[in-house]
């Protein structure tokens, strides 16, 4: 049975990967930050651990207590992440190193510690929730998108350096998908952004409506279209480089190549909403 260690498990994408590779015959160490969503992974008979991305301390203490059960970790899906939405100029360098802290660095860290374990058995799969905004901008998303484009230099860099491996890398790059993104964005905002004094007071107002409304944006595809994905991902001899789900992000990632920059400005700022979205 092979093992597949996933971050984020709590709900969204992450627990979705969880059951439907389990359902595959994977077995998977499910992780979550909070002590309550990793009784809850245990009950579901997961084999679960507190990993907070956020904390080395709980990074290495996760990884020390899942190579004590295994030292053939196939697969690793770095998954776990928040969106953090407001105006750059609203963003203060605290916020945006909160939003590196989990989005980036605890990525990178995890990657660091279970790269020597996989390049001693010359076998293993890393898979990334990128995003659409992990290469195309938006705007009132930069402290977002400035993690997951950093997350793609990242994985592009270290696709060279393991080419002569037989560990691949891949990044899922999804549109709009179903889960609880949008409420923590929420949560993010309210905590980082001073909105009363901000210049897009007014926008954040629509906005807020937006992040709270259970409405789906359009084309949004259920968790599951990124299961397909991550199942391709580890079962195929030759896993792709991207994976990019939803029409919106196959459709990007065609006009980023085609369209000139302040054409592609116009139509990003379109879809962008103004902030208002
Ligand atoms: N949904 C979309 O439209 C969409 C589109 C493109 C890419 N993505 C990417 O898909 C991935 C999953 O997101 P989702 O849509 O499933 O959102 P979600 O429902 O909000 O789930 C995010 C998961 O990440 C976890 N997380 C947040 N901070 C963490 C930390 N410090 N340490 C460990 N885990 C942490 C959350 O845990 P808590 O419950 O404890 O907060 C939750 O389990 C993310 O990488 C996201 O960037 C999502």
């Amino acid at each position: 049975m092979k093992s597949v260690l996933i971050t984020g498990c709590s709900g969204g994408i992450g627990l979705c990967l969880a059951e439907g590779l389990r359902r595959e015959g994977y077995h998977i160490f499910a992780t979550a930050r909070k002590t309550a969503d990793v009784a809850q992974l245990k009950q579901q008979g997961f084999d679960a651990f507190v990993l907070d991305l956020s904390s080395s301390e709980s990074i290495n203490t996760a990884i020390t207590k899942i190579f004590e059960q295994t030292d053939d970790l196939y697969g690793l899906i770095h998954n776990g992440a928040y969106g953090q939405v407001g105006a750059l100029e609203d963003i203060s360098r605290q916020a945006l190193k909160e939003q590196f802290e989990t989005n980036v660095f605890g990525w990178h860290e995890l990657t660091h510690l279970v790269l020597p374990k996989m390049k001693l058995k010359n076998k293993g799969r890393i898979i990334y929730l990128s995003s659409v905004l992990g290469f195309v901008a938006m705007p009132f998303r930069g402290s977002y998108n400035a993690s997951k484009f950093a997350i793609e230099g990242l994985v592009n860099t270290l696709r060279l350096e393991l080419s002569s491996t037989n560990i691949q890398l891949s990044l899922i790059q999804p549109g709009p998908i179903e889960s609880n993104f949008r409420i923590n964005a929420y949560k993010a905002f309210m905590k980082q952004v001073d909105m009363n004094n901000s210049d897009y007071q007014s926008n954040y107002e629509k906005m807020i409506k937006r992040l709270q409304s259970d409405e789906l944006a359009a084309f949004t595809l259920p968790a599951a279209a990124v299961l397909k994905c991550a199942q391709h991902a580890l079962s195929t001899k030759q896993a792709k480089i991207h994976y990019r789900v939803t029409f919106p992000a196959k459709l990007f990632a065609i006009l980023i190549r085609l369209l000139p920059a302040r054409l592609m400005d116009k139509i990003l700022n379109k879809a962008g909403g103004g902030g208002e979205r």
